[in-house]
């Protein structure tokens, strides 16, 4: 199975560019089956999750004309079923936006259900308990969903807990029901706008999307759109940290400093100087980041999907800090990896106490979901020494040419797939 090494203890310096925003182009793709005229989209980060959606959407019947590896022609008058395979369910739980896609434009959908995965459970009550209230039935056999409905009508629904996905796949039935529907207590993520606006662009009526309130007023159908998908939030998130955890001095480009205000604030609290662009942000990293506290929140707090990242810049931190998890169940296992680098930390439920090391030692390590693998490389090109990190799979699902990049910064990691290119690395960066 493939690997990274890396050699750590050199400070990440130089630009680099942000890929478009996986978590809205998901949505986007899902959408792209509401209508029957052609649909253009680009700055689609090329990423396995986004490969695996196209074939999910391919198989359905879909006409896919990848133009290059960022921008594809999807042409939905073929679909031929409402079927989505089971291997593509298995293979990444974001085909779950096609049951709100499906149910739209057909009025009905049979999905695999998603399991849980690393992080947690990931119930999916929230979507059905929207799909109901527009007046479908979701029947769960076994690991099978079938949803179905006569017609769709507007309705009124409160989300009992905030959910991204809960919210785009509503959203998206929502657009093609007869009526309004007001959406409460809906997650504001800057990919749920990227997603309606995507919708808007189609023809859908949506109003609200980035607040808690978001207004459907469902429209008999949607025609082709041309569209760019928004940079990616936690891409260029990931890259800031970088700076902070390897001393450096990054200019983050192509991106909405907008979106990056959580993140930015806490690089801050943490010693590091940021100047912020129009459309880049440059983070120095501090000789010595000071120790902060974080908790998770839906957006605009601190995101989730930015914990492990900055949980590993506080481990080099000098003092102690204090993470709180509040959106999954189970997303700090890899400071077990962390210390096995050295790291030191104490997890008591969803909170974990950081106390910051000097230094960190190169390991033996692995990824145990996407964000806690980029963190864990962020961590080996700090370290003293050389990191090699396995079950990288996860990483490619969600970072678009990420070694390359982080090469383009001075990094020295390569992928291998063999003890002899382990050794040819290290004969080749030894000192
Ligand atoms: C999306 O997952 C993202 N994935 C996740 O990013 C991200 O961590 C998460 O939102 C939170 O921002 C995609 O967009 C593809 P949720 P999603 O529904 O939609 C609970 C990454 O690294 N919940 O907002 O599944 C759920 O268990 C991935 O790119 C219910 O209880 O997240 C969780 O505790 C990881 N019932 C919380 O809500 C439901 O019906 C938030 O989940 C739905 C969710």
């Amino acid at each position: 199975m493939a690997q990274y090494i890396m050699k750590g203890g050199r400070p990440l310096n130089g630009e680099v560019n942000v890929s478009g925003a996986k978590n809205a182009a998901l949505g986007i793709l899902a959408a792209a089956v509401m209508t029957d005229e052609n649909v253009l989209i680009e700055n689609l980060p090329d990423v396995r999750d986004i490969n695996v959606m196209l074939d999910a959407i391919r198989e359905l019947g879909a006409t896919i004309d990848r133009i290059d590896r960022n921008t594809v022609r999807i042409n939905a008058s073929t679909v031929s079923g409402v079927d989505v395979h089971s291997e593509n369910m298995r293979r990444i739980r974001a085909s779950y936006y096609l049951i709100g896609a499906l149910l739209g434009k057909y009025k009905r959908a049979n999905v695999p259900l998603p399991g849980g995965c690393a992080i947690g459970a990931r119930p999916i009550d929230q979507h059905l308990k929207g799909f109901r209230a527009l007046g479908a039935e979701c029947v769960v056999d076994g690991d099978k969903l079938s949803a179905s409905a006569e017609r769709l009508t507007g309705s009124h629904i409160y989300l009992d807990i905030v959910s991204v996905g809960a919210t785009i796949n509503i959203m998206m039935a929502a657009a093609l029901a007869e009526g309004r529907t007001i959406l409460e207590n809906a997650a504001k993520e800057p990919h749920i706008v990227d997603v309606a606006n995507f919708l808007n662009s189609m023809g859908a009526s949506i109003r609200g999307a980035g607040t808690d309130v978001i207004r459907i007023t469902g429209v008999p159908k949607l025609h082709g759109t041309e569209y760019s998908i928004i940079p990616d939030q936690i891409e260029a998130g990931t890259f800031m940290f970088a700076s902070a955890i390897t001393r450096g001095d990054i200019m983050v480009r192509n991106l909405i400093p907008k979106h990056m205000e959580a993140i930015s604030a806490k690089l801050l609290e943490m010693g590091c100087i940021i100047w912020e662009f129009d459309d880049a942000i440059r983070v120095v990293g501090a000789q010595r980041l000071r120790p902060t506290n974080v908790k998770t929140l839906p957006y605009p707090g601190f995101p989730t999907d930015m914990q492990p990242q900055a949980s590993t810049a506080m481990s080099l931190a000098k003092g102690t800090s204090v993470v709180v998890e509040s959106i999954f169940e189970n997303r700090f296992r890899y400071l077990d990896e962390l210390a096995r680098m050295g790291g030191i930390s104490k997890v008591e439920g969803s909170t974990a106490t950081i106390t910051g090391v000097e230094k960190l030692k190169g390991a033996q390590i692995k990824a145990c979901d996407l964000r806690a693998g980029a963190a864990l490389v962020m961590a080996g090109l700090a370290a003293e020494g050389y990191t090699v990190l396995s079950d990288i799979e996860y990483i490619q699902r969600g970072y678009e040419h990420f070694e390359q990049k982080l090469r383009n910064l001075g990094a020295q990691i390569a992928l291998v797939n063999s003890d002899e290119e382990i050794r040819e690395f290290m004969r080749n960066t030894a000192d």
